[in-house]
């Protein structure tokens, strides 16, 4: 066979051949779509880590060398040197917009960031304490019905309009989020800041829209914190089939509502495996507590018996330094003399570093420090509760899942997600 592979099932001596479908980077696959039909018997592959289960042209990752790309240009390339507005408009258009075509996308996502009033009651369901998190993923769910008609899009124009509605409120409902638990009232979006300044502006304004004011008489929004968060929002954008957007492509299969989609995919974020893992980043680092300690919990992560695990370490894909965990360790130096890093916390999380980098468990498992490692102590100097880390990684997030969302709708011939199982009960 040219351009395929053969498999010989030495139980019975026959010989099945499969095509090779060639990727543009990174392994090609092997096509067994007919395996079923041609072999009598599935393939068994829990966890996908084998699996492509689709073709896609968004993002791109080399987890050995340690790249990612979004619609081929290198992170590092946008990072910091292009808003997350700009990244949200290169992932849903594959190109960079120009002045004018970031002008329009701007103002559009700055006018659709509203919620229904309808929607402000919901938040009054859930009790003070709730998890941000649990609030956005319902609230997100709620919004699918207030916007019936994005079930049966058609022209670009209509998928256009339910992509940047969504990316443009998910940061209102965010924000909502994190006040209702703490009882305090909402900061409706103010169409005048950007997007990330507004973001911010919804977190802290006081009613009636007044900032906090220190004892400088400073009152802003600093454009370094602007600038921090947006580029976290940049690093969070997509991440090709992770575990939430395979979350979200496997309800885009069923033919549900794509907010629905977006609420499916917070759910799957929330875990401490995912991007839950930078919330509990923190919290590890406060219950290590000092320096001290580290040895200690070093040893815990790499006992096979203890079920410790050290937060913020290890991918699936990257078997080599997350590329976005090299970026944000960057920016939490330049932050350093500009912000107030919790310099205790700082110095847990090097020797943490410095440790696990050097040991043999480590090394010989390519577990390294990921992007969740380093933006609990970011946003922690940005002055964003624990609480609100993950909603944080959803609002980058959001154009990921529903640029990937659009893709699944696209293809021609789609199928339902429907993995099959190797029965071994009764
Ligand atoms: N601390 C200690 N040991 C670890 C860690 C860790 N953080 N991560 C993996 N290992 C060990 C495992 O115990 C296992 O060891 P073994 O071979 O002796 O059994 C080996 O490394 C492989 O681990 P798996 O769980 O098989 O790797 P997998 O690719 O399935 O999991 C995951 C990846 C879930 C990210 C894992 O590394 C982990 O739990 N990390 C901590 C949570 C975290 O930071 N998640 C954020 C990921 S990034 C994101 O989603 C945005």
């Amino acid at each position: 066979m040219n351009n395929g592979i053969s498999i010989t099932n030495h139980r019975n001596g026959e010989t099945y051949e499969f095509n090779i479908i060639n990727s543009t980077r990174g392994p090609n696959a092997v096509d067994i779509r007919d395996f079923f039909k041609k072999t009598g018997m599935f393939t068994f592959d829990p966890g996908y880590t084998s699996t492509a289960s689709c073709k896609s042209e968004i993002t791109f990752i080399d987890g050995g060398k340690g790249e990612l790309r979004y619609r081929g240009i290198p992170i590092e390339e946008l990072a910091g040197k292009h808003t997350y507005l700009e990244v949200c408009y290169l992932l849903l258009n594959s190109k960079l917009p120009s002045p004018d075509e970031l002008l329009d996308f701007d103002i559009e996502l700055r006018h659709r960031s509203f919620l229904h009033r309808g929607l402000h009651k919901l938040f009054d369901a859930f009790p003070d304490n709730a998890h941000p998190m649990a609030t956005l993923s319902a609230a997100t769910t709620a919004l699918a019905s207030f916007y019936k008609e994005h079930i049966n899009l058609t022209s670009s124009d209509d998928f256009n309009k339910m992509a940047h509605r969504i990316i443009s409120k998910i940061p209102t409902i965010a924000a909502f989020s994190y006040r209702h638990s703490l009882g305090i009232p909402f900061i409706e979006p103010n169409i005048e800041l950007s997007f990330t300044e507004n973001f911010l502006f919804m977190m802290r304004a006081y009613p009636g829209g007044k900032m906090h004011i220190d004892r400088q008489g400073e009152r802003s929004i600093k454009e370094i914190e602007i600038k921090a968060l947006d580029t976290i929002f940049t690093l969070h954008a997509d991440h090709e089939q992770n575990a939430s957007t395979t979350v979200v492509r496997n309800v885009a299969s069923t033919g549900a509502h794509p907010y629905v989609a977006i609420s499916s995919g917070i759910a799957a974020l929330w875990g401490r495996a995912h991007g839950g893992a930078n919330e509990s980043v923190i919290s590890q680092l406060e219950m290590i507590g000092s320096v001290n300690n580290v040895e200690k919990y070093i040893k815990k992560a790499k006992d096979p018996n203890d079920p410790f695990r050290l937060m913020g370490f290890g991918h699936r894909v990257y078997k080599n330094f997350d590329p976005r965990a090299k970026i944000l360790k960057k920016l939490q130096d330049e932050l350093k003399s500009e912000l107030n890093l919790n310099t205790e916390l700082l110095e847990i999380a090097s020797k943490i570093e410095d440790i696990a980098l050097n040991d043999e468990y480590f090394i010989s498992r390519n577990l390294y420090p990921n992007i969740d490692f380093y933006t609990g102590i970011i946003l922690t100097a940005l002055q964003i509760p624990k609480s609100m880390f993950t909603p944080i990684f959803v609002i980058g997030r959001t154009v990921g899942w529903i640029t990937q969302w659009v893709e699944f709708k696209r293809e021609e011939k789609s199928k339902i997600s429907r993995p099959r199982q190797l029965y071994i009960g009764k």
